[in-house]
């Protein structure tokens, strides 16, 4: 067979990593082989991103750039994935007449069927964006590296990996795209999900990621018949996979996270004292216009108890500014939230309008000066807190899974509470990928941790 080179470029969230992976697995068996060159590349896969009109803007920017490879490259195939296709659907080949391929958040399964008829000739092919939500089995189907649809192969070397729970979101917070671009909730079934589980931890993974938009309703919309288990008893049947040292998951909606999974933070060993929860707002006249279901002093009770279940947990969010109507005073809360959880980190964005959502329509608009000094005054405030926060762990031992060599002969690797750490080997050992190391954090920076490998026996 023919082969040919494949540059996927992936935007936004782990969903679409997940996806793009998946992606390459499903085309390595027409003969395509990754490539890091774009602008040579038989296929050009852009795996999109809707969530702010930035991101959005991003892709037609790069679609024009693209359309100047092409010109140099004819052969080229163009195809667009993820949720800007989900929105935009044939409207990008009306902008865009080079792109080959639109292929909504459902479809990706469709890719080597496309790629086929282009083959045989045919042009003009029509964007296949149907988010029908009864297409349960499809969406979850494993392909392994070497095309085979039974295993998920992780590349050697490679430790922690994703695992897809379930698809879409339900909640419809008045800002947030997601819904219309991943279309409603649908989780697969138990059986399958510790099957992958089960698969990776035998080739050698060590950590996994279960993935969902909003993981903790899990099993809450279509419980399969006899079967409904909660994301709770996931977590603990998943947990239970021998030889799996680290469990994360990621993300949750604060409205719908139960008693029942914070303690699995106190039970669970190998669930790691991490979690991101995002908040959006510190104003409770905000959250309800989000339609978030959850107020500040629910969010607030749900940190305690999390702390009280794992005192040394380390917690992280998600913060908009400036959405429609916020005021100074709506602002000021969200400081004092801030300041009352001491997140060790966020990510902060500010309100963009996107079509189609309810926020989109509010009107009442916050001046983008006055959200930009806002959101430069969380951000300055949130990176002088994570640095405080980063100080805490100087002189403790952190247990560091190694990720690869960095930067002035440092190692790299993450934390169980997810930092960044550098560190330096000593004795000569030359630390592997995967290989989990002890080391003793003498540095504390805003964005990761340094420290030293120490041996055995070091400790004292
Ligand atoms: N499922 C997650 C969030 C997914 S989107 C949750 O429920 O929290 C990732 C983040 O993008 C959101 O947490 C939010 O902070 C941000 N975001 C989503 N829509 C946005 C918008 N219209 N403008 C600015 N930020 C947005
Ligand atoms: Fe968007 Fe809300 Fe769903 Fe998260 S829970 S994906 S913010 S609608
Ligand atoms: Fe973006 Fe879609 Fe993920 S909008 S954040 S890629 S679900």
């Amino acid at each position: 067979m023919k082969q040919r080179s494949l540059h996927i470029k992936t935007f936004g969230c782990q969903m679409n990593e997940r996806d793009s992976e998946i992606i390459e697995q499903l085309l390595f068996p027409l003969g395509f082989i990754p490539v890091a060159d774009m602008q040579t590349a038989d296929l050009v896969i852009l795996n999109t991103c809707s969530v702010r009109a930035k991101a959005e803007q991003k892709v037609y920017s790069l679609l024009g750039q693209i359309r100047q490879y092409k010109s140099r490259n004819p052969g080229m195939l163009v195809a667009v994935a993820g949720c800007v296709a989900q929105q935009e659907k044939e409207r990008i080949m009306q902008r865009m007449p080079h792109v080959n391929m639109v292929i909504g958040t459902r479809q990706i399964y469709k890719i080597p069927a496309m790629i086929t008829r282009i083959d045989a000739g045919q042009t003009n092919l029509k964007p296949e964006v149907d988010l029908d939500d009864t297409m349960q089995v499809q969406p979850f189907l494993q392909v392994g590296r070497n095309g085979s649809q039974s295993s998920p192969s992780p590349a050697p070397g490679e430790y922690k990996k994703f695992v897809t729970i379930m698809q879409g979101c339900n909640n419809f917070c008045s800002y947030c795209v997601v819904p219309l671009t991943r279309g409603r909730e649908v989780s697969r079934p138990v059986a399958d999900i510790l099957d992958e589980v089960r698969l990776l931890v035998e080739q050698g993974v060590k950590e996994i990621t279960l993935l969902g938009q909003n993981v903790n309703s899990y099993g809450l919309t279509n419980p399969v018949a006899d079967d409904p288990v909660n994301f709770a008893a996931l977590l603990r049947l998943v947990s239970a996979t021998p030889g799996l040292n680290r469990l994360r998951f990621t993300t949750s909606n604060p409205k719908d996270l139960s008693d029942d999974l914070m303690r699995c933070f106190a039970e669970l060993e190998n669930l790691c004292p991490q979690f991101h929860l995002p908040v959006q707002s510190g104003s409770n006249r905000i959250l309800s216009l989000m339609n978030r279901k959850y107020t500040v002093e629910e969010y607030l009770q749900k940190v305690e108890a999390l702390r009280r279940y794992r005192p040394d947990i380390a917690l992280g969010t998600d913060m908009i500014i400036g959405f429609p109507g916020e005021t100074e005073e709506d602002f000021a809360a969200t400081m004092r939230l801030l300041e009352t959880v001491r997140f060790h980190g966020s990510f902060s964005f500010k309100y963009s309008d996107r079509p189609g959502t309810r926020a989109a329509s509010l009107g009442n608009p916050v001046n983008e000066e006055v959200k930009s000094e806002r959101l430069s005054r969380f951000q300055d405030r949130q990176d002088e807190i994570s640095l405080a926060r980063n100080r805490e762990y100087l002189d403790h031992i952190l247990e560091v899974i190694v990720e690869g060599k960095g930067k002035k002969g440092l190692w790299q690797g993450r934390s169980s509470t997810n930092h960044i750490v550098h560190f330096s080997p000593v004795r000569s050992q030359e630390p592997h990928r995967g290989d989990a190391v002890m080391v003793r954090i003498d540095k504390a920076g805003q964005h990761s941790l340094a420290g030293t490998h120490i041996q055995e026996g070091d400790e004292s």
